[in-house]
């Protein structure tokens, strides 16, 4: 294997537990209740997305899988060779499997991740199949502006490469500022390649987020589980329900907890107290029509330089270089 394979850089590193602490008291102070859809990711929640991927109502993975299928030698083409890819949120990497197939002599591949565990592995399985492709992970917040590594060679293009629609998660202004840091980070001739959903039939987008085996009522509460593990908070979960709504106007999935009584809850020091029905916002997954999210890419100064949809035209996968 690679040697840098085994390096994992680590100048941004998994919040502390301070840190993780003051984020969840912040979150629960306000007026509204919000916590960041980050916090989801644990070990066992990852586990969990992975499994509601692979449910029936889930569309998403499917169709972005579908579209690589169909679409990843067009889009090896577009990039064109020499390519530094660099992946944000590197998770299960079977979509980057399809891609890399089919970049011409590839510079790099860049995954940038926060979980080092999850990134460990990734690398390892990736560098058993593409043996000739420099590995150069790098365990930080996507968020935040990164030092990226200096290439094991002339480059080409640098392309950041986003998929499966966690662009979602962000509210638009949140979207636009991280659309403009991945801007910079590209530099000059680069470009993004990123995974969008599109506006649908908003029952279908409904039942991606309610599941009939109710692997994502799960995944959501899973996120009081780890609070209550990391932090020492006394969640009780059986008070609490996932509710994902499809908002038309806003054009998002709003996902709550709801609490189902009058209660309070220690975080830390401090204890927080949740009327009956009162609504926790957990998460968005806003979803985009092609004009809204080419008018979204303007505002952080990008183009749509290329779409491609999956054959049932649900998702989208777009290039988008400086405009
Ligand atoms: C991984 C952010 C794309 O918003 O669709 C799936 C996460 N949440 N079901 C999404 C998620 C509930 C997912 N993303």
């Amino acid at each position: 294997m690679n040697v840098q394979a085994c390096v994992l850089r680590d100048d941004d590193r998994r919040p502390p537990v301070n840190e993780l602490l003051e984020i969840v008291q912040r979150g629960l102070q306000g007026r509204i209740k919000r916590l960041p859809s980050w916090l989801f990711y644990d070990e066992r929640g990852s586990a969990l997305f992975e499994r509601i991927c692979e449910q029936p109502e889930y569309y998403l993975t499917r169709c972005e899988i579908a579209l690589l299928d169909t679409h990843a030698a067009a889009i090896g083409d577009v990039l064109g060779p020499d390519v530094r890819l660099v992946e944000y949120g590197s998770g299960h990497a079977h979509k980057t499997r399809q891609l890399l197939g089919h970049l011409v002599s590839p510079v790099a591949w860049v995954p940038v991740e926060i979980s080092p565990e999850p990134l460990r592995l990734s690398v390892q399985r990736m560098a058993a199949s593409f043996p000739d492709v420099p590995m150069q992970p790098l365990c930080a917040d996507f968020t935040r502006p990164l030092r990226l590594p200096v290439a094991p060679r002339a480059t080409r293009r640098t392309v950041i490469y986003f998929p499966g629609s966690t662009i979602g998660n962000f509210d638009h202004a949140d979207a636009v500022a991280l659309l403009r840091k991945m801007r910079s980070e590209m530099g000059e001739g680069g470009g993004i390649l990123i995974g969008v959903d599109l506006k649908k039939d908003p029952s279908a987008i409904e039942a991606a987020y309610n599941d009939q085996a109710g692997v994502t009522a799960e995944f959501t509460l899973n996120l009081l589980a780890r609070l209550n593990r990391e932090l020492g908070c006394d969640f009780d979960l059986s008070a609490f329900r996932h509710r994902a709504r499809y908002n038309s106007m806003a054009g998002r999935i709003e996902t709550h907890l709801v609490s189902l009584r009058e209660q309070s809850v220690q975080v830390g020091r401090r204890q927080f107290a949740f009327a009956c029905n009162e609504a926790m916002l957990v998460e968005y997954s806003c979803k985009y029509s092609r004009e809204d999210f080419a008018a979204l890419a303007a505002r952080a100064g990008l183009r749509v330089e290329h779409i491609w949809l999956d054959p049932d035209e649900k998702f989208s996968v777009q290039y988008l270089l400086r405009s």
